[in-house]
């Protein structure tokens, strides 16, 4: 079999670049090693920049979005029992769509569908060859049978545990990494949100976030240490650790329900660099890693996408190169200053084992000079709602 650009990993970048490269007429196959309900049962990011909902448009699949996503012009940070909101539309004349990653991705493979792109699900043994010269190609099993899928190039959009990056490590591939000593126990629950806009709450007992899917859906995290399991907490013990963290009056507000998801997600700063070896792409969380406290995980495969797209766009139009070669830097430039971002919320609102009194004292200073500065809000404010691409 033979397509122009192969793109493992049938996440958020690897169906939002084949929707992009379908707009121009450039073929691609699409190749995971789960399936698409598998996929679909993952429940992970809720917020998107402006940047990535105009190329959800760009790439025709941002109906639903627009009809069932919520647009919401501000969020608030919670400490000290009061709340300070930081007014994304005044400060940036910018906002942010609440609308869960399992739903876009929903609509991306429904087009894909539609359009009769080929994905391929349930692939064992994927693996990207050849791509320091002019034919790569890449190899899975299904069934127990081998095949092969030559390309012009490969998109390695299969996530932190993937092959891309695998196949790249001893080709001079660096690594930076932060790990924190925590993680977060999230709740889905039927339950109307208990505030219209999203929490970012720094309390003693640790952090928590009161975020939403739908005015009926609700999403919430709490902070918890690395090693607590997931079957120790009750629905019960969640909702009365997440109330203890919020102000009284949101705590008030809390609808409690049954949760129809709850899982627990370690907390890690990574980049890897480069992000292009000849033929082959790192694209998303193949290649880049933030703890999701700036919530700029999907967003950052975003923009990602948008940049490879761009070089493969010209690439395709006139045979130059320029774009791709300009993809790592390009990419990097950007990923570096929403770690700096995800690194900056995660430190303002969790409580760390290590953390001394020194640490606390200039944590409430750091929040008391955004509840009194609209400088410092306005630099929260724009790289919440994304810094441009
Ligand atoms: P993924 O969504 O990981 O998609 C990669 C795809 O590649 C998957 O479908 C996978 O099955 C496939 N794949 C993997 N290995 C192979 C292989 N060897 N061969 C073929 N296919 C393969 N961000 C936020 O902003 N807020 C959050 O609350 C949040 N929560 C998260 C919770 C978890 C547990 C995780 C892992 C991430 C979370 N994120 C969150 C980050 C956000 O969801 C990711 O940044 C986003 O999913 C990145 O999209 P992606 O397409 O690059 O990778
Ligand atoms: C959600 C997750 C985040 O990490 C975040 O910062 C905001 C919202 C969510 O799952 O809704």
């Amino acid at each position: 079999m033979r397509t122009q650009v192969a793109i493992i990993g049938s996440g958020p970048s690897g169906l939002l670049l084949s929707a992009l490269l379908d707009q121009i007429g450039v073929d691609t196959v699409v190749i995971d090693r789960v399936d698409r309900d598998y996929i679909l049962g993952r429940i992970r990011a809720g917020v998107l920049e402006s940047g990535m909902t105009a190329l959800l448009d760009q790439a025709g699949v941002g109906a639903r979005m627009h009809r069932e996503g919520l647009v919401h012009d501000g969020f608030e940070l919670s400490f000290g029992g009061r709340l300070c909101r930081i007014d994304l539309k005044a400060l940036t004349g910018k906002n942010v769509m609440v609308y869960g990653q399992t739903e876009l991705t929903r609509d991306l493979m429904d087009d894909r569908e539609a359009r009769g792109g080929k994905t391929i699900y349930n692939a064992k043994n994927v693996t990207p060859h050849d791509f320091d010269g002019a034919k790569p190609c890449v190899t899975y099993e299904l069934d127990g049978v081998e095949h092969r899928l030559d390309c012009d190039f490969i998109a390695g959009c299969d996530g932190y545990h993937g092959a891309s990056r695998a196949a790249v490590e001893d080709k001079g591939l660096r690594h930076y990494e932060k790990i924190y000593p925590f993680g977060w126990l999230g709740v889905l629950a039927d339950v109307p949100p208990a505030h219209d806009e999203l929490i970012y709450a720094n309390h003693k007992r640790g952090f928590a976030l009161c975020s939403q899917r739908s005015k009926v859906r609700s999403r919430y995290y709490v902070q918890v240490p690395l090693d607590d399991k997931v079957e120790v907490w009750s629905d019960d013990a969640f909702w009365d650790e997440l109330r203890r963290r919020l102000p009284d009056d949101v705590a008030e507000k809390v609808t409690t329900g049954p949760s129809i998801e709850k899982s627990i997600a370690p907390l890690r700063s990574y980049v890897a660099e480069p992000l292009r070896f000849g033929r082959m792409f790192l694209v998303g969380d193949a290649g880049h890693i933030v703890p999701p406290t700036g919530a700029k995980g999907l967003n950052l495969a975003a923009s990602d996408v948008h940049y490879l797209f761009e070089g493969l766009r010209d690439f395709y139009a006139d045979g130059a190169m320029s774009g791709v070669d300009a993809y790592s830097g390009r990419a990097l430039a950007r990923i570096w200053k929403a770690e700096r971002f995800s690194w900056f919320m995660t430190t303002l609102l969790h409580r760390f084992p290590t953390s001394g009194e020194f640490d606390l004292r200039i944590q409430e200073a750091e929040l008391d000079y955004i509840a009194t500065s609209e400088t410092a809000r306005r630099s929260i404010a724009e790289n919440y709602i994304g810094l441009p691409y």
